[in-house]
């Protein structure tokens, strides 16, 4: 069972409690634990919107994709790429923008056939992608907030992955303990290229992201995944599809000539990054 413990409100940060199925902190603020198990750590004025994040559509549609098993493959790399003396009995992991749940669970199934047991987190802004995880999973805690401001303490985990997300890194240095391990996951220049050539005139010149390194971290490993798969109904495209930004941004014509599709054989080209938390020098006087 998930334990939703160590937690901080999110409106003054002081340390949540629970109590049966309310979590409360000790200036009377209280969260009730919901009927599938996650908690709503999300306060209304921390929302930038009504519904923000992913919605249910999306939801539906990354769940479906993802329950095909044709992103396993990121799953094994993740796992292969973990550096080993890291990835220990207990090992304390927090999913920043986990979206529906797939990766955190496949990471905990695969590693409790190794005999590896690990605390998960989940976190997510999209309420109903928490709904989702918390059906998909029971044995992670699954949290509805934001990862502009993580209502945790600090030191809280020893990994925080990022995966197709939006990182806050001064909020994940912080919940992370001293020699804490940060893994980006990113799609690479040819991530599906083929589909993407059908629903533009022309591709854009991929640029890498942070690129300048980052501020709070050391880059310790860097690894690319390429691999491919293939959908073969209109039904698995447009889930593909409806959980990729391209389903906004791509034209009226390139969804049109995507339609008349019936399978398509897709590269998936993944970018894997692990940082390890740069050590604060401390000035003695
Ligand atoms: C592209 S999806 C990736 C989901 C999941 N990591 C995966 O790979 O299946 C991005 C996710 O980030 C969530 N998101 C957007 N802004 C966020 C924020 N500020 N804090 C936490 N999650 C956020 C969205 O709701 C969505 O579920």
């Amino acid at each position: 069972m998930s334990t939703l413990e160590n937690l901080s409100c999110p409106i003054d940060a002081a340390p949540l409690s629970r109590d049966e199925r309310v979590l409360k902190c000790e200036h009377g603020h209280t969260y009730d634990v919901a009927k599938t198990g996650y908690v709503n750590l999300l306060p209304v004025q921390n929302k930038r919107s009504k519904d923000p994040g992913d919605s249910k559509e999306m939801v539906a549609a990354r769940q479906a994709f993802l329950n095909q098993q044709h992103y396993f493959p990121i799953v094994n790399a993740i796992l292969s790429s973990w550096p080993k003396d890291h990835l220990v009995k207990g090992v304390r992991i927090f999913d920043a923008g986990c979206g529906e749940g797939y990766y955190l669970s496949e990471i905990g199934k695969t590693l409790s056939d190794r005999d590896i047991a690990i605390e998960r987190t989940g976190l997510d802004i999209s309420k109903w992608a928490i709904l989702a995880a918390s059906k998909r999973d029971k044995t992670v805690s699954w949290l509805v907030g934001s990862n502009a401001s993580l209502p945790m303490p600090k030191d809280r985990f020893d990994a925080v992955l990022c995966l197709f997300g939006f990182p806050v890194f001064t909020e994940f240095s912080r919940v992370l303990s001293g020699d804490g391990l940060l893994l980006l996951v990113e799609s690479g220049s040819d991530h599906l290229i083929e589909l993407r050539k059908i629903l533009y005139p022309s591709i854009h010149e991929y640029k890498q992201t942070f690129s300048e390194g980052l501020a709070d971290f050391d880059l310790v490993l860097e690894q690319a995944e390429t691999f491919t798969f293939t959908l073969d109904s209109q039904i698995q495209i447009q889930d593909l599809l409806s959980m990729t930004p391209h389903i906004h941004k791509a034209s009226y014509e390139g969804r049109e000539a995507v339609k008349q599709l019936d399978s398509i054989i897709l590269t998936a080209d993944i970018k894997l990054r692990w940082y390890r938390k740069k050590i604060k020098e401390v000035n003695h006087v």
